[in-house]
């Protein structure tokens, strides 16, 4: 049997504003998620029994530590499927990152499995399923620009920004992971950081709609930078290097450690490839991907 082949893409938050602790131990937030088109691969075969994950890269679990593998065994208990699925993951995207690279596996595992099955359940159910995998996964049913509220996990599709046409990210993972839970903890610390004031996400998706990207590179916010950047300085210093190379942009994605700049145009972001490398050393991932 051929198997069902899907790409599985990243994100970055391009402003990540959290206003306050929840009773449930999460944090109330409001985000502004942009699809990023760096992708790992999942292909999906029907057959046999039980739920069979290989993977690419050798330090990830293919048993239930895996989200691909978790979303699967949601998917077909909702279903009621007795048939198995065998998947292979192909990564590309780093791992801990803050570019959501397992939310989006599970999110792409939920697609590609409804559509393996002849779509069994429909997309409110699915939205059910990802919101029990994690508050990132459900951004990854769709492929728009968004704004999230709740935890994360209620999701407006917005319109492409004007703001943001022709230019391209600039990705730097610094070759160490930040632990989601560790920065949510971690900002019990930076009190100002962990009760931001709502209103931050619309006024920055106002100037993106805009057509010019230097108004709106003020309103870039990241909550989790103030226990990440205080651990991490080399973060900030990435940063200034950056913008002293002419990004009009530079936030951390998520909890991190991925770094992003925006540039306005691809070749802006080509050019700091070299530099970047021949500052902080050639172990650093990097990446340039148009918007
Ligand atoms: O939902 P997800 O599995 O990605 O969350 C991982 C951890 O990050 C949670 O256990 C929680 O500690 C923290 N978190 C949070 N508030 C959110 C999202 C995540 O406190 N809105």
């Amino acid at each position: 049997m051929t198997a069902l082949e899907k790409k599985s893409p990243c994100k970055v938050n391009l402003l990540l504003n959290i206003l306050g602790r929840r009773p449930d131990g999460f944090h109330a937030l409001e985000t502004v998620f942009h699809p990023v088109n760096l992708c790992d691969q999942l292909a999906f075969t029907r057959g046999s029994v039980g739920i069979q994950l290989t993977c690419s890269d050798p330090s990830l679990p293919t048993d239930t530590g895996n989200l691909v593998h978790r979303a699967a065994t949601s998917f077909l208990r909702a279903g009621n499927i007795r048939e198995g699925v065998r998947i292979r993951l192909e990564k590309k995207i780093p791992l801990a990152a803050g570019l959501g690279g397992g939310s989006g596996n599970a999110a792409t595992t939920l697609l590609g499995l409804n559509e393996l099955f002849g779509q069994p359940l429909p997309a409110a159910k699915l939205a059910e399923l990802a919101a029990a995998l994690g508050s990132d996964v459900n951004f990854f049913l769709q492929d728009q620009p968004a704004l999230a509220t709740g935890r994360g996990e209620l999701i407006a599709a917005l319109a492409p920004f004007p703001a943001l046409r022709g230019a391209s990210f600039f990705l730097i993972h610094p070759g160490f992971g930040i632990s989601t839970p560790w920065a949510y903890q971690n900002l019990a610390r930076f009190p100002a950081a962990q009760n931001g004031t709502p209103g931050r996400a619309r006024k920055l998706i106002q100037q993106l709609q805009a057509a010019d990207l230097a108004p709106a590179s003020q309103e870039f916010y990241n909550s989790l930078e103030a226990p990440a950047l205080d651990k991490y300085p080399i973060l900030k210093m990435y940063q200034a290097f950056l913008r002293a190379h002419g990004a009009a942009a530079t936030l951390m994605s998520g909890s991190g450690s991925t770094t992003f700049a925006l540039f306005q145009q691809p070749s802006l972001a080509e050019a700091v490839v070299e530099p970047f490398k021949a500052k902080f050393g050639e172990n650093c991932w990097t990446a340039v991907v148009p918007v």
